[in-house]
Protein backbone atom coordinates (compact mmCIF):
# COMPACT_ATOMS: atom_id res chain seq x y z
CA UNK A 1 0.00 0.00 0.00
CA UNK A 2 1.00 3.23 -0.83
CA UNK A 3 -0.05 5.84 2.09
CA UNK A 4 0.41 9.87 2.10
CA UNK A 5 -0.98 11.88 5.18
CA UNK A 6 -1.90 15.53 4.32
CA UNK A 7 -2.23 17.34 7.60
CA UNK A 8 -3.92 20.62 8.88
CA UNK A 9 -3.66 22.20 12.27
CA UNK A 10 -1.44 22.98 15.02
CA UNK A 11 1.79 20.59 16.08
CA UNK A 12 0.03 18.21 18.33
CA UNK A 13 -1.64 17.28 14.90
CA UNK A 14 1.85 16.64 13.42
CA UNK A 15 3.14 14.73 16.20
CA UNK A 16 0.10 12.77 15.36
CA UNK A 17 0.76 12.44 11.86
CA UNK A 18 4.38 11.23 12.29
CA UNK A 19 2.56 8.12 14.96
CA UNK A 20 0.12 7.20 12.34
CA UNK A 21 3.00 7.26 9.35
CA UNK A 22 4.88 4.57 11.76
CA UNK A 23 2.37 3.10 12.59
CA UNK A 24 1.38 2.50 8.75
CA UNK A 25 5.02 1.41 7.91
CA UNK A 26 5.09 -0.78 10.48
CA UNK A 27 2.05 -2.48 9.07
CA UNK A 28 4.28 -2.55 5.56
CA UNK A 29 2.80 0.76 3.97
CA UNK A 30 5.33 2.85 1.77
CA UNK A 31 4.55 6.82 2.80
CA UNK A 32 4.56 8.90 -0.72
CA UNK A 33 4.75 12.31 -1.18
CA UNK A 34 1.59 13.49 -3.20
CA UNK A 35 -1.89 12.05 -3.84
CA UNK A 36 -0.74 11.17 -7.21
CA UNK A 37 1.05 8.03 -6.09
CA UNK A 38 -1.05 7.22 -2.98
CA UNK A 39 -3.76 4.54 -3.00
CA UNK A 40 -4.53 5.64 0.43
CA UNK A 41 -4.57 9.50 1.54
CA UNK A 42 -5.45 10.20 4.99
CA UNK A 43 -6.48 13.86 6.09
CA UNK A 44 -5.44 14.82 9.51
CA UNK A 45 -8.57 17.88 10.55
CA UNK A 46 -8.48 20.70 12.70
CA UNK A 47 -11.57 22.14 13.92
CA UNK A 48 -10.36 25.28 16.18
CA UNK A 49 -11.62 27.64 13.26
CA UNK A 50 -13.64 28.26 10.22
CA UNK A 51 -10.80 28.27 8.00
CA UNK A 52 -9.47 24.78 8.74
CA UNK A 53 -12.78 23.53 8.48
CA UNK A 54 -13.21 24.72 5.11
CA UNK A 55 -10.36 23.43 3.68
CA UNK A 56 -10.74 20.18 4.80
CA UNK A 57 -13.81 20.16 3.29
CA UNK A 58 -12.70 21.41 -0.11
CA UNK A 59 -10.22 18.39 0.11
CA UNK A 60 -12.49 16.14 0.83
CA UNK A 61 -14.69 17.00 -2.16
CA UNK A 62 -11.57 16.91 -4.37
CA UNK A 63 -10.49 13.19 -3.40
CA UNK A 64 -14.40 12.35 -3.75
CA UNK A 65 -13.95 12.94 -7.77
CA UNK A 66 -10.52 11.24 -7.41
CA UNK A 67 -11.76 7.95 -6.03
CA UNK A 68 -14.59 8.60 -8.81
CA UNK A 69 -11.72 7.46 -11.21
CA UNK A 70 -9.69 5.11 -9.89
CA UNK A 71 -9.04 2.96 -6.59
CA UNK A 72 -8.69 4.97 -3.91
CA UNK A 73 -9.20 4.59 0.18
CA UNK A 74 -10.03 8.08 2.11
CA UNK A 75 -9.29 8.36 6.07
CA UNK A 76 -10.09 11.40 7.87
CA UNK A 77 -8.27 11.71 11.39
CA UNK A 78 -7.98 14.40 14.27
CA UNK A 79 -10.28 16.98 15.60
CA UNK A 80 -12.77 17.55 13.15
CA UNK A 81 -13.45 13.69 12.72
CA UNK A 82 -14.45 13.18 16.54
CA UNK A 83 -17.55 15.93 15.44
CA UNK A 84 -20.74 15.34 14.10
CA UNK A 85 -19.75 18.20 11.64
CA UNK A 86 -16.98 16.29 10.70
CA UNK A 87 -18.78 12.70 10.82
CA UNK A 88 -21.57 14.73 8.29
CA UNK A 89 -18.91 15.71 6.21
CA UNK A 90 -17.55 12.26 6.48
CA UNK A 91 -20.86 10.50 4.78
CA UNK A 92 -21.71 13.66 2.24
CA UNK A 93 -17.64 12.66 1.02
CA UNK A 94 -17.79 8.93 0.76
CA UNK A 95 -14.89 8.87 3.67
CA UNK A 96 -13.59 4.84 4.14
CA UNK A 97 -11.92 5.60 7.33
CA UNK A 98 -12.54 7.99 10.08
CA UNK A 99 -10.23 8.04 13.68
CA UNK A 100 -10.84 10.61 15.87
CA UNK A 101 -7.69 11.56 17.90
CA UNK A 102 -8.19 9.25 20.67
CA UNK A 103 -8.34 6.45 18.07
CA UNK A 104 -5.06 6.88 16.40
CA UNK A 105 -4.16 3.34 17.45
CA UNK A 106 -7.06 1.51 15.35
CA UNK A 107 -5.44 2.24 12.33
CA UNK A 108 -4.44 -1.19 11.32
CA UNK A 109 -8.08 -2.74 12.02
CA UNK A 110 -9.76 0.60 10.03
CA UNK A 111 -7.51 -0.57 7.31
CA UNK A 112 -8.17 -4.32 7.10
CA UNK A 113 -11.86 -3.91 7.62
CA UNK A 114 -14.14 -4.46 4.37
CA UNK A 115 -16.65 -1.59 5.31
CA UNK A 116 -16.38 1.89 6.08
CA UNK A 117 -14.42 1.88 9.99
CA UNK A 118 -15.17 4.62 12.01
CA UNK A 119 -13.24 4.85 15.79
CA UNK A 120 -14.01 7.74 18.59
CA UNK A 121 -13.05 6.54 21.46
CA UNK A 122 -10.38 7.69 23.80
CA UNK A 123 -7.66 5.24 24.39
CA UNK A 124 -5.22 5.61 27.01
CA UNK A 125 -2.92 3.09 25.38
CA UNK A 126 -2.12 5.87 23.00
CA UNK A 127 0.46 7.28 25.40
CA UNK A 128 2.57 4.06 25.86
CA UNK A 129 2.64 2.30 22.23
CA UNK A 130 4.86 2.68 19.09
CA UNK A 131 6.84 6.26 19.23
CA UNK A 132 6.45 7.81 16.08
CA UNK A 133 8.99 7.47 13.91
CA UNK A 134 12.38 9.49 13.82
CA UNK A 135 12.33 12.05 11.12
CA UNK A 136 15.88 12.71 10.70
CA UNK A 137 15.29 15.83 11.58
CA UNK A 138 16.97 18.16 14.30
CA UNK A 139 13.87 18.90 15.83
CA UNK A 140 11.42 16.80 17.11
CA UNK A 141 7.89 16.74 18.93
CA UNK A 142 6.75 15.01 22.00
CA UNK A 143 3.47 15.06 23.22
CA UNK A 144 3.57 14.83 27.31
CA UNK A 145 -0.59 15.40 27.44
CA UNK A 146 -3.37 14.89 25.49
CA UNK A 147 -7.02 16.30 25.75
CA UNK A 148 -7.67 19.65 27.80
CA UNK A 149 -9.14 19.99 31.66
CA UNK A 150 -10.23 23.85 30.73
CA UNK A 151 -13.68 25.26 29.63
CA UNK A 152 -12.72 28.34 27.42
CA UNK A 153 -15.84 29.15 26.31
CA UNK A 154 -15.06 29.45 22.35
CA UNK A 155 -12.80 26.28 22.58
CA UNK A 156 -13.91 23.24 20.52
CA UNK A 157 -10.68 21.75 21.96
CA UNK A 158 -11.79 19.98 24.74
CA UNK A 159 -14.79 18.27 22.94
CA UNK A 160 -12.58 17.46 20.38
CA UNK A 161 -9.74 16.09 22.06
CA UNK A 162 -11.60 14.84 25.53
CA UNK A 163 -10.10 15.09 28.80
CA UNK A 164 -6.43 16.00 29.59
CA UNK A 165 -4.39 12.52 30.65
CA UNK A 166 -0.99 13.06 30.90
CA UNK A 167 1.95 10.81 29.70
CA UNK A 168 3.93 8.41 32.08
CA UNK A 169 7.47 10.22 32.78
CA UNK A 170 8.93 6.98 31.58
CA UNK A 171 7.18 7.02 28.50
CA UNK A 172 8.16 10.57 27.83
CA UNK A 173 11.74 9.92 28.88
CA UNK A 174 11.69 6.47 27.06
CA UNK A 175 10.37 8.09 23.50
CA UNK A 176 12.84 10.99 24.30
CA UNK A 177 16.05 8.52 24.54
CA UNK A 178 14.84 7.20 20.79
CA UNK A 179 14.82 10.80 19.42
CA UNK A 180 18.21 12.23 20.84
CA UNK A 181 19.84 8.67 19.68
CA UNK A 182 18.05 10.01 16.13
CA UNK A 183 20.31 13.01 16.19
CA UNK A 184 17.75 15.51 17.93
CA UNK A 185 18.66 18.49 19.01
CA UNK A 186 15.85 20.44 20.08
CA UNK A 187 12.72 18.66 21.58
CA UNK A 188 9.59 20.91 22.10
CA UNK A 189 7.26 19.33 24.56
CA UNK A 190 3.22 19.56 23.70
CA UNK A 191 0.01 19.65 25.53
CA UNK A 192 -2.69 21.80 25.24
CA UNK A 193 -2.00 23.56 28.72
CA UNK A 194 1.77 21.78 29.93
CA UNK A 195 1.61 23.56 32.97
CA UNK A 196 -1.18 21.59 34.42
CA UNK A 197 1.07 18.32 33.47
CA UNK A 198 0.20 15.56 36.19
CA UNK A 199 -3.01 16.83 37.70
CA UNK A 200 -5.44 15.24 35.37
CA UNK A 201 -9.59 16.26 36.44
CA UNK A 202 -8.30 18.02 39.16
CA UNK A 203 -6.10 15.20 41.08
CA UNK A 204 -2.31 15.05 41.32
CA UNK A 205 -1.14 11.59 39.39
CA UNK A 206 0.80 9.25 42.04
CA UNK A 207 4.68 9.50 41.23
CA UNK A 208 4.07 12.27 38.57
CA UNK A 209 6.33 15.19 38.76
CA UNK A 210 4.98 19.09 38.28
CA UNK A 211 6.10 20.31 34.68
CA UNK A 212 8.34 22.64 36.39
CA UNK A 213 10.35 19.25 37.68
CA UNK A 214 9.46 17.39 34.49
CA UNK A 215 11.37 20.27 33.19
CA UNK A 216 14.51 19.39 35.03
CA UNK A 217 14.08 15.65 34.55
CA UNK A 218 14.57 16.47 30.41
CA UNK A 219 16.88 18.68 31.15
CA UNK A 220 18.79 15.82 32.69
CA UNK A 221 18.36 14.11 29.38
CA UNK A 222 21.54 15.47 27.43
CA UNK A 223 18.68 16.94 25.18
CA UNK A 224 20.83 20.22 23.69
CA UNK A 225 17.09 22.46 23.64
CA UNK A 226 13.87 22.32 25.05
CA UNK A 227 10.75 24.33 24.38
CA UNK A 228 7.37 23.71 25.04
CA UNK A 229 3.65 24.96 24.28
CA UNK A 230 1.19 26.05 25.08
CA UNK A 231 0.93 27.48 28.43
CA UNK A 232 -2.48 28.16 30.22
CA UNK A 233 -1.82 31.36 32.59
CA UNK A 234 -3.85 29.40 35.06
CA UNK A 235 -1.75 26.96 35.73
CA UNK A 236 1.50 28.91 35.36
CA UNK A 237 3.93 28.84 38.62
CA UNK A 238 6.36 30.49 39.81
CA UNK A 239 8.60 27.15 39.82
CA UNK A 240 8.25 26.73 36.05
CA UNK A 241 10.08 30.22 35.98
CA UNK A 242 12.84 28.90 38.17
CA UNK A 243 13.12 25.34 36.84
CA UNK A 244 13.51 26.92 33.29
CA UNK A 245 16.50 29.26 34.74
CA UNK A 246 18.22 26.78 36.09
CA UNK A 247 17.92 23.99 33.36
CA UNK A 248 20.23 25.27 30.94
CA UNK A 249 18.95 23.33 27.87
CA UNK A 250 14.90 24.76 28.32
CA UNK A 251 15.35 27.86 25.92
CA UNK A 252 14.29 31.03 27.54
CA UNK A 253 11.48 31.68 25.56
CA UNK A 254 7.48 31.42 26.70
CA UNK A 255 4.45 31.36 25.26
CA UNK A 256 1.54 32.30 27.68
CA UNK A 257 -1.62 33.00 25.09
CA UNK A 258 -3.43 35.74 27.24
CA UNK A 259 -6.32 36.34 24.55
CA UNK A 260 -7.60 39.41 25.58
CA UNK A 261 -6.21 42.25 27.67
CA UNK A 262 -9.87 42.91 29.04
CA UNK A 263 -11.08 41.72 32.47
CA UNK A 264 -14.45 41.69 31.46
CA UNK A 265 -13.83 39.58 28.17
CA UNK A 266 -11.50 37.39 30.04
CA UNK A 267 -14.48 36.29 32.07
CA UNK A 268 -16.93 35.94 29.18
CA UNK A 269 -14.26 33.86 27.77
CA UNK A 270 -14.23 32.02 31.36
CA UNK A 271 -10.27 32.03 31.04
CA UNK A 272 -9.91 32.04 35.04
CA UNK A 273 -7.61 34.61 35.25
CA UNK A 274 -7.00 38.45 35.25
CA UNK A 275 -5.39 40.80 33.08
CA UNK A 276 -3.43 41.72 36.80
CA UNK A 277 -2.93 37.80 37.43
CA UNK A 278 -1.18 37.41 34.18
CA UNK A 279 1.09 40.49 34.59
CA UNK A 280 2.22 39.09 37.63
CA UNK A 281 3.10 35.80 35.58
CA UNK A 282 5.27 37.96 33.31
CA UNK A 283 6.45 39.59 35.88
CA UNK A 284 7.95 36.50 37.55
CA UNK A 285 9.27 35.15 34.55
CA UNK A 286 11.18 38.42 34.10
CA UNK A 287 12.74 38.17 37.63
CA UNK A 288 13.99 34.46 36.53
CA UNK A 289 14.74 35.41 33.04
CA UNK A 290 15.74 38.42 32.59
CA UNK A 291 15.78 38.44 29.23
CA UNK A 292 12.98 35.76 28.31
CA UNK A 293 11.55 36.06 24.77
CA UNK A 294 8.15 36.31 25.32
CA UNK A 295 5.11 35.37 22.93
CA UNK A 296 1.22 35.03 23.13
CA UNK A 297 -2.29 34.39 21.40
CA UNK A 298 -4.95 36.84 21.07
CA UNK A 299 -8.16 36.67 20.00
CA UNK A 300 -9.94 39.62 18.73
CA UNK A 301 -13.69 40.35 18.16
CA UNK A 302 -15.04 37.75 20.77
CA UNK A 303 -18.68 38.64 21.33
CA UNK A 304 -19.68 41.60 23.38
CA UNK A 305 -16.05 42.99 23.07
CA UNK A 306 -16.52 46.97 23.01
CA UNK A 307 -14.11 49.33 21.89
CA UNK A 308 -12.66 50.01 25.07
CA UNK A 309 -11.87 46.32 25.73
CA UNK A 310 -10.14 46.12 22.70
CA UNK A 311 -7.76 48.68 23.59
CA UNK A 312 -7.36 47.29 26.88
CA UNK A 313 -5.97 44.61 24.82
CA UNK A 314 -3.68 46.95 22.61
CA UNK A 315 -2.37 48.46 26.61
CA UNK A 316 -1.42 45.10 27.62
CA UNK A 317 0.06 44.50 24.57
CA UNK A 318 2.58 47.19 24.96
CA UNK A 319 2.97 46.86 28.72
CA UNK A 320 4.52 42.59 27.79
CA UNK A 321 6.33 44.12 25.01
CA UNK A 322 5.57 40.38 22.80
CA UNK A 323 8.84 39.50 20.50
CA UNK A 324 5.73 37.98 18.61
CA UNK A 325 2.11 36.77 18.49
CA UNK A 326 -0.90 34.35 16.70
CA UNK A 327 -3.40 36.45 16.33
CA UNK A 328 -6.98 35.34 15.54
CA UNK A 329 -10.32 36.63 14.66
CA UNK A 330 -13.46 34.93 16.92
CA UNK A 331 -14.66 31.90 15.18
CA UNK A 332 -17.60 30.80 16.58
CA UNK A 333 -17.76 27.24 16.93
CA UNK A 334 -20.90 24.91 16.87
CA UNK A 335 -20.50 22.97 20.11
CA UNK A 336 -18.72 25.76 22.00
CA UNK A 337 -20.87 28.05 24.60
CA UNK A 338 -20.07 31.48 23.39
CA UNK A 339 -21.25 29.81 19.95
CA UNK A 340 -24.70 29.04 22.03
CA UNK A 341 -25.06 32.06 24.23
CA UNK A 342 -23.56 34.98 22.61
CA UNK A 343 -23.94 36.96 19.27
CA UNK A 344 -20.99 37.19 17.27
CA UNK A 345 -19.82 40.52 16.00
CA UNK A 346 -20.11 42.01 12.37
CA UNK A 347 -17.08 40.62 10.17
CA UNK A 348 -16.03 44.14 8.92
CA UNK A 349 -15.48 45.44 13.11
CA UNK A 350 -13.86 42.32 13.69
CA UNK A 351 -11.32 42.60 10.82
CA UNK A 352 -10.80 46.06 11.12
CA UNK A 353 -9.72 45.21 14.85
CA UNK A 354 -7.13 42.26 13.97
CA UNK A 355 -5.52 44.70 11.30
CA UNK A 356 -4.95 46.71 13.92
CA UNK A 357 -3.72 44.68 16.46
CA UNK A 358 -1.19 42.89 13.72
CA UNK A 359 0.03 46.97 12.82
CA UNK A 360 0.86 47.15 16.96
CA UNK A 361 2.68 43.59 16.48
CA UNK A 362 4.83 43.89 13.46
CA UNK A 363 5.83 47.54 15.40
CA UNK A 364 6.89 45.06 18.39
CA UNK A 365 8.35 42.66 16.46
CA UNK A 366 10.31 45.14 14.24
CA UNK A 367 12.06 46.91 18.03
CA UNK A 368 12.65 43.52 19.19
CA UNK A 369 14.48 41.93 16.47
CA UNK A 370 16.35 45.28 15.65
CA UNK A 371 17.33 45.09 19.13
CA UNK A 372 19.13 41.71 18.64
CA UNK A 373 21.35 43.04 15.94
CA UNK A 374 24.75 42.33 16.40
CA UNK A 375 24.38 39.90 18.92
CA UNK A 376 25.30 36.63 18.83
CA UNK A 377 22.15 33.81 18.84
CA UNK A 378 22.57 30.25 18.67
CA UNK A 379 20.67 29.20 15.91
CA UNK A 380 19.09 26.02 14.97
CA UNK A 381 19.40 25.24 11.28
CA UNK A 382 17.28 22.98 9.46
CA UNK A 383 18.05 23.03 6.09
CA UNK A 384 17.62 24.78 2.77
CA UNK A 385 16.01 28.19 2.87
CA UNK A 386 13.88 28.77 0.09
CA UNK A 387 17.24 30.59 -2.18
CA UNK A 388 19.53 27.24 -1.45
CA UNK A 389 22.55 29.24 -1.19
CA UNK A 390 21.15 29.88 2.17
CA UNK A 391 20.08 27.93 5.32
CA UNK A 392 16.77 28.84 7.39
CA UNK A 393 16.24 28.29 11.34
CA UNK A 394 15.59 29.40 14.32
CA UNK A 395 17.07 31.11 17.46
CA UNK A 396 16.31 29.88 21.22
CA UNK A 397 14.09 32.39 21.50
CA UNK A 398 12.06 31.13 18.03
CA UNK A 399 13.34 33.84 15.92
CA UNK A 400 13.25 32.63 12.30
CA UNK A 401 16.66 33.60 11.00
CA UNK A 402 18.44 32.69 7.43
CA UNK A 403 21.96 32.86 7.18
CA UNK A 404 24.22 32.10 4.03
CA UNK A 405 25.38 29.27 3.67
CA UNK A 406 29.44 29.33 4.82
CA UNK A 407 32.25 26.97 4.25
CA UNK A 408 32.38 24.27 6.67
CA UNK A 409 28.50 25.03 7.27
CA UNK A 410 26.23 24.54 4.51
CA UNK A 411 23.81 21.70 6.32
CA UNK A 412 21.63 21.72 8.75
CA UNK A 413 23.07 22.16 12.33
CA UNK A 414 23.44 24.39 15.34
CA UNK A 415 25.31 27.46 14.98
CA UNK A 416 26.74 30.47 16.44
CA UNK A 417 25.28 33.53 14.04
CA UNK A 418 25.82 37.07 14.51
CA UNK A 419 22.98 38.92 13.30
CA UNK A 420 23.48 41.38 11.14
CA UNK A 421 19.68 42.69 10.09
CA UNK A 422 16.51 42.21 10.97
CA UNK A 423 12.79 42.61 9.84
CA UNK A 424 9.90 42.16 11.97
CA UNK A 425 9.62 38.85 10.70
CA UNK A 426 12.47 37.52 9.65
CA UNK A 427 16.66 37.91 10.62
CA UNK A 428 19.62 37.39 8.75
CA UNK A 429 23.11 36.69 9.99
CA UNK A 430 26.22 34.92 9.40
CA UNK A 431 27.72 31.59 11.15
CA UNK A 432 30.72 32.34 13.41
CA UNK A 433 33.84 30.16 13.77
CA UNK A 434 35.16 29.38 17.27
CA UNK A 435 36.66 32.57 17.54
CA UNK A 436 33.72 34.29 16.44
CA UNK A 437 34.76 35.50 13.43
CA UNK A 438 32.34 34.98 10.49
CA UNK A 439 32.71 31.87 8.41
CA UNK A 440 33.86 32.46 4.90
CA UNK A 441 30.60 32.66 2.39
CA UNK A 442 30.09 29.53 0.12
CA UNK A 443 30.77 30.30 -3.86
CA UNK A 444 27.40 30.57 -5.04
CA UNK A 445 26.98 28.92 -8.55
CA UNK A 446 24.69 31.43 -9.71
CA UNK A 447 25.90 34.94 -8.33
CA UNK A 448 23.67 37.38 -10.54
CA UNK A 449 20.93 35.17 -8.03
CA UNK A 450 22.55 35.82 -4.97
CA UNK A 451 23.24 39.87 -5.81
CA UNK A 452 19.31 40.12 -5.80
CA UNK A 453 18.64 37.56 -3.27
CA UNK A 454 21.04 37.95 -0.79
CA UNK A 455 18.98 40.10 2.25
CA UNK A 456 22.61 40.72 4.05
CA UNK A 457 23.71 42.91 0.59
CA UNK A 458 19.95 44.57 0.65
CA UNK A 459 20.39 45.33 3.79
N1 LIG B 1 -4.50 25.02 24.61
C1 LIG B 1 -3.96 26.18 24.09
C2 LIG B 1 -4.30 26.50 22.63
C3 LIG B 1 -5.51 25.94 21.98
S1 LIG B 1 -5.95 26.42 20.36
C4 LIG B 1 -4.31 27.32 25.02
O1 LIG B 1 -5.24 27.28 25.78
O2 LIG B 1 -3.62 28.31 25.02
C5 LIG B 1 -4.78 27.64 19.86
C6 LIG B 1 -5.31 29.03 19.84
O3 LIG B 1 -6.39 29.15 18.94
C7 LIG B 1 -5.85 29.54 21.14
O4 LIG B 1 -4.86 29.99 22.01
C8 LIG B 1 -6.77 30.65 20.71
O5 LIG B 1 -6.09 31.88 20.63
C9 LIG B 1 -7.18 30.24 19.31
N2 LIG B 1 -8.60 29.84 19.27
C10 LIG B 1 -9.18 28.80 19.88
N3 LIG B 1 -10.51 28.78 19.61
C11 LIG B 1 -10.76 29.84 18.80
C12 LIG B 1 -11.93 30.36 18.18
N4 LIG B 1 -13.12 29.79 18.36
N5 LIG B 1 -11.80 31.46 17.40
C13 LIG B 1 -10.60 32.06 17.23
N6 LIG B 1 -9.47 31.61 17.79
C14 LIG B 1 -9.54 30.52 18.57
FE1 LIG C 1 -9.06 25.59 24.53
FE2 LIG C 1 -8.79 26.79 26.76
FE3 LIG C 1 -8.25 24.25 26.57
FE4 LIG C 1 -6.72 25.99 25.46
S1 LIG C 1 -7.04 25.78 27.61
S2 LIG C 1 -7.46 24.12 24.56
S3 LIG C 1 -8.09 27.56 24.79
S4 LIG C 1 -10.24 25.17 26.34
FE1 LIG D 1 -6.77 22.25 15.70
FE2 LIG D 1 -7.16 20.26 17.26
FE3 LIG D 1 -4.92 21.48 17.28
S1 LIG D 1 -8.64 21.73 16.67
S2 LIG D 1 -5.45 23.54 16.81
S3 LIG D 1 -5.75 20.38 15.60
S4 LIG D 1 -5.93 20.66 19.00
Amino acid sequence: MKATVITYGCQMNEYDTHLVESQLVSLGADLVQGVDEADFVLVNTCAVRGKPVDKVRSLLGTLRKIKAQRPLVVGMMGCLAQLEEGQQMARKFEVDVLLGPGSLLDIGQALESNERFWGLQFKDELHEHIPPAPTGKLQAHLTIMRGCDHHCTYCIVPTTRGPQVSRSPDDILRELDLQLAAGVQEVTLLGQNVNAYGVDQGARLAGYPSFADLLRLVGRSGVRRIKFTTSHPMNFTEDVAAAMAETPAVCEFVHLPVQSGSNHVLRRMAREYTREKYLQHIAEIRRHLPHAVLATDIIVGFPGETEEDFQDTLSLYDEVGYDSAYMFIYSPRPGTPSYKHFADLPRELKTERLQRLIARQKEWSARKNAEKVGSVQEVLLRGDAHDAGFLEGHTRGNHPTVVPKAIGASQAGVYPVRIEHATPHMMYGRILDASGEPLPEQPRLNPEAAAVTSPLQMA
